[in-house]
């Protein structure tokens, strides 16, 4: 099986962070969520991985690279504009070929991966498996309607009038059916090629087509609340690790990583923290659930439950909490001494 991962579009949803960093970069627990879709497809013993591209597309193959740091091979495929996800299928179809394949969201963010939902395609005969999930309000997704065996009969995408409350999660599992389909949808009224429109064409031409209910964490990474109930809930699954130097006068509680090249000076660290590669704390509390980038400068700081990207500094402010604070930005009353770059916007989200 080969998998296809969406990284194109233009996250305007997570603006101003994805100014500086696609939406697919950005990292929670210290990782990007990228990497963590790749780790999840490498569980399914999954190799070839195509990768659709738009604007970013330099930074995520800095990040990807040719795959062979995940045991993967990874071949780009730009698209010239988000067109849809349908379109994605359609301009990837020399790579996919006639093999079946899992079509994955680069922003989706499933801690507990997704081995049960590719052993059920793998052995229940359908053209196309679909993971769903029970939501409170499914008006943001596409929204399953199934009947009694767990057979899709109808697909609407964002209904403002649910008829259920199972939303379509971004990942799919297809056979080669669905390239017809997607040759055959014509643009949505926002102008898109839609994956809902092509997986209900296949339903409509009589083809068998499933979902599982996923009952597992999902987020869908497009706002700031979601990427930091993300980082919380994969952050509870690390490990200590003290890869970087922490002086004798700091104290380490907990699930906590602090990797090689990171400093923690006169500092209490309460896990799950992750502080990453060549970061500097010093005189702070970090923790719980908290990331710190690689690069990172913090000092005289008390940090919560947030994220900092690589490259973001904070000094002498006490309680930044449930924040995003985006690469190369500043925090703090005076910052003269941390990395502010110029063409950066310097900005402290805090979750709604
Ligand atoms: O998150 C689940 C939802 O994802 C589903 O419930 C919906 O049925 C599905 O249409 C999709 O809706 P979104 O509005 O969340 O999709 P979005 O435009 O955010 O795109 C999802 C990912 O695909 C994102 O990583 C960007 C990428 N993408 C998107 C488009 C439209 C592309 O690579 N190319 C595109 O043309």
């Amino acid at each position: 099986m080969k998998a296809l991962v969406l990284c194109g579009g233009s996250g305007t949803r997570l603006r101003p962070l994805s100014h500086s960093m696609p939406k697919q970069l950005i990292p929670v627990a210290g990782r990007p969520v990228l990497v963590h879709v790749v780790e999840n497809l490498r569980e399914l013993g999954v190799e070839e991985i195509g990768v659709i591209v738009g604007d970013w597309r330099e930074a995520i193959e800095e990040v990807l690279g040719d795959g062979s740091a995940y045991g993967a091979r990874v071949t780009y495929i730009p698209q010239e504009a988000p067109l849809g996800l349908a379109h994605c299928v359609l301009i990837a179809r020399e790579f996919l070929g006639e093999d079946d394949f899992v079509l994955y969201l680069g922003d989706t963010v499933l801690t507990e991966g997704i081995t049960a939902v590719a052993e059920e395609f793998a052995a229940v005969p359908s053209a196309a498996r679909l993971v769903v999930q029970k939501v409170a309000d499914p008006r943001a997704f596409g929204v399953a309607e199934t009947d009694a065996d767990g057979r899709v009969t109808r697909l609407v995408e964002k209904p403002s009038e649910p008829a259920t409350d199972l939303a379509v999660v971004g990942v799919y599992f297809f056979t080669a059916a669905i390239h017809e389909a997607v040759a055959a949808v014509p643009p949505s009224a926002r102008g898109e090629r839609e994956i809902t429109d092509a997986i209900q064409w296949l339903v409509d031409a009589g083809h068998e087509v499933r979902a599982t209910v996923h009952s597992g964490f999902w987020r869908d990474t497009g706002r700031i609340g979601d990427l930091l109930e993300c980082n919380r809930e994969l952050l509870n699954g690390v490990r200590r690790r003290i890869g970087g130097r922490v002086d004798g006068a700091s104290e380490i509680t907990g699930e906590v990583v602090v990797e090689e090249g990171a400093v923690v000076v006169r500092s209490r660290i309460t896990g799950p923290v992750f502080i990453g590669a060549g970061a500097v704390v010093r005189d702070s509390h970090i923790g719980p659930h908290t990331a710190i980038g690689a690069g990172c400068a913090v000092e005289a700081a008390g940090i919560t439950d947030s994220i900092l990207l690589p490259g973001a500094g904070v000094r002498r402010v006490g309680g930044v909490h449930a924040s995003v604070l985006a690469r190369e930005s500043a925090a703090g009353p005076a910052a003269p001494r941390l990395r502010l770059a110029a063409d950066r916007p310097a900005w402290v989200g805090a979750a709604a």
